[in-house]
């Protein structure tokens, strides 16, 4: 798998899932601007797998920008750095990689012999440049699964879920490709709640890297109340991680998507036609169910192998 994020908390844990789980042999991680700048977003990336030790990943930043709109970064979520909460001397050990993130998916994809699976955890924008560049490469993208879009109402306005909100036009351009692709959207990661149960699995592990998740996850907490309400906070991103290792996590449906681009008051909006309204034909894998307790049993026996 090649991983595109944009971390981001529950990008950071997904990342740390990924580079761990056995089911996972982890290509690249390429990093997209989204919730905070790219810059900040690739640090965090760096920062992740060097709390992990792993240095056999290469980190490639990608786009500082949607393709066509000014970029919004949720600072208001995620803090300053993109990855608030434990504070961290210095530059990560992890370097950044010499190619640009669309130089190493078209490297991963062109050498392998099977083909990559794609997740994607942000806006798509450097999916959707790597598709409209290399159609040749097309068919070495086994799927793309994403963590963006709902079926139900949004997160930043009423209809737009943030990644998608970031760059529909990307996620429109993605989903008009062809290439088979996964949508777990709100509706499936708001069941996926970091409850003071999970928070004290992973405080029970003991390890460093398990602190520093719980530092995360809790700082993420404090945002989720402060800015919607909630009790326990969503972890999104790692549910795309996780339909991948094993799909039975996160049971899916087929429907028909499309992305509203032009809607004055609804860009961003993923509409999801689960009830065959339309007659349009199926268009994406629609995540409809988590498996709660398999999803956090993945998640704390990773980062229970990570020493
Ligand atoms: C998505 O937006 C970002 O803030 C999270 O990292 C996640 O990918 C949830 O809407
Ligand atoms: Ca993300």
């Amino acid at each position: 798998m090649v991983l595109d994020c944009d971390p981001g908390h529950d990008d950071a844990m997904a990342l740390l899932l990924a580079v761990a789980d056995p089911g996972v042999e982890l290509l690249g991680v390429t990093t997209v601007a989204g919730n905070q700048t790219v810059e900040k977003c690739t640090v965090n990336a760096r920062r992740v797998l060097s709390l992990a030790g792993v240095s056999d990943v290469p980190v490639a930043r990608g786009a500082d920008r949607p393709l066509v709109r000014p970029l919004r970064i949720a600072d208001d979520v995620h803090g300053e750095t993109g990855l608030d909460g434990p504070l961290f001397d210095g530059d990560p050990e992890v370097p950044e990689a010499a190619t640009t993130a669309a130089e190493l998916m078209v490297d991963v994809l062109a050498k392998r012999h099977e083909p990559v699976t794609i997740v994607a955890t942000g806006a798509l924008t450097n999916i959707a440049t790597l598709l409209a560049d290399r159609p040749d490469l097309h068919a070495n993208i086994e799927q793309i699964v994403w963590m963006g879009g709902s079926t139900e109402r949004g997160n930043v306005t009423p209809y737009a879920e943030a990644n998608c909100f970031v760059d529909p036009e990307a996620a429109d351009q993605v989903l008009r490709s062809g290439v088979p692709f996964t949508m777990c959207g709100l509706n499936v990661t708001h069941q996926a709640l970091v409850t003071d149960d999970v928070l004290a699995a992973f405080a029970g592990i003991g390890t460093p890297l398990a602190r520093i998740c719980v530092e995360w996850m809790t700082f993420f907490a404090s945002t989720y109340r402060r800015l919607w309400g909630f009790t326990a906070p969503p972890l999104h991103d790692p549910v795309a991680v996780a339909r991948v290792i094993d799909p039975a996590i996160v049971r899916c449906v087929d429907a028909n998507v499309v992305i509203e681009t032009a809607g004055e008051w609804t860009a961003g909006a993923t509409v999801v036609d689960l009830h065959q309204y339309t007659g349009r034909p199926a268009t994406a894998r629609v995540a409809v169910e988590l498996d709660t307790t398999a999803y956090w049993t993945k998640l704390v026996d990773a980062i229970a192998r990570i020493d």
